[in-house]
């Protein structure tokens, strides 16, 4: 299974020179292992894509979007759809989030139906799933999984699936507002969740590819990677400048099972 890692940079403010730098450097660093089929991407705010995109066609860097509207076009004024984002030089696109269910009240079906047009139009996709609470017993953890998963799912084309990401990501261990990734047991027992409901939603010889995000920084980040189940780490904070992505992908496959 191929590692793959990405970066949400949420809404930060970065400049259209400084986001290109970010991507020059990024492929710097990365060197041989981007050669090597590990994958990247890298989802910005999407006005800068067009920009980002120039200097990513040139890598094997993936660019994505973090939010965009599951009809094809109309009127939904403020929306992008996945063709002016496709035309923006986005070729992943994420539904999910816990900030857009918790922040914007997007529920399951509306992640669904924005899965469902993101694959039907070509796209990789990131579909995230989480707990809402630390203290979810692992009986429910398993049951809360599995059913945002179940609707997250819903109508997939069995065919797309190797195009789609997983990412698992506790709403209480993601972002400044908390200081620490997910425990490493509660991570394997999610992974083992995920992995186990997915077997039963779409079969055994699945290829959908699993990474954890939250708080992932150099010092977790190889622990993190070596779960049994995981291919690749989705970072936030700690990828905001392309060095310490750079350092923690390194560090995350040092560790990582082949
Ligand atoms: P964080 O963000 O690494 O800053 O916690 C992760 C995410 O929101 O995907």
């Amino acid at each position: 299974m191929q590692a793959v890692f990405g970066t949400n940079w949420k809404m930060r403010n970065v400049d259209q020179r400084t986001a290109q730098q970010y991507l020059i450097t990024l492929a710097d660093g990365l060197g041989g292992l981007l050669d090597d089929g590990v994958q990247v991407c890298v989802l910005p705010p999407a006005t800068l894509l067009p920009a980002m995109s120039e200097v990513a066609r040139k890598t094997s860097i993936r660019l994505g979007a973090q939010n965009f509207h599951w009809e094809e076009e109309g009127e939904y004024t403020g929306e992008l759809s996945t063709a002016l984002l496709k035309d923006a030089g986005a070729t992943i696109l994420m539904v999910g989030h816990a900030e857009r269910r918790v922040l914007f009240n997007e529920n399951d079906e509306v992640i669904n139906r924005k899965l469902l047009r993101a694959l039907e139009e070509g796209f990789h996709a990131i579909l995230c799933i989480g707990e809402a609470d630390r203290l979810t017993p692992e009986a429910h953890l398993q049951e809360e999984l599995s059913a945002q998963l179940v609707s997250g799912l819903r109508g997939v084309n069995k065919a797309d699936l190797n195009r789609l990401i997983v990412a698992y990501e506790p709403h209480w261990a993601i972002g400044r507002r908390v200081d620490a990734a997910a425990p490493v047991t509660r991570v394997k027992q999610s992974v083992e969740a995920i992995r186990g409901a997915l077997k039963t939603i779409v079969g055994a010889e699945n290829s959908v590819r699993l990474i954890y995000g939250g708080n992932v920084n150099l010092s977790n980040c190889r622990e993190i990677a070596s779960v049994n189940g995981i291919d690749g780490l989705f970072v936030g904070g700690a990828a905001a400048d392309p060095a310490g992505f750079v350092s923690v992908i390194g560090r995350a496959l040092d560790g990582a099972p082949d």
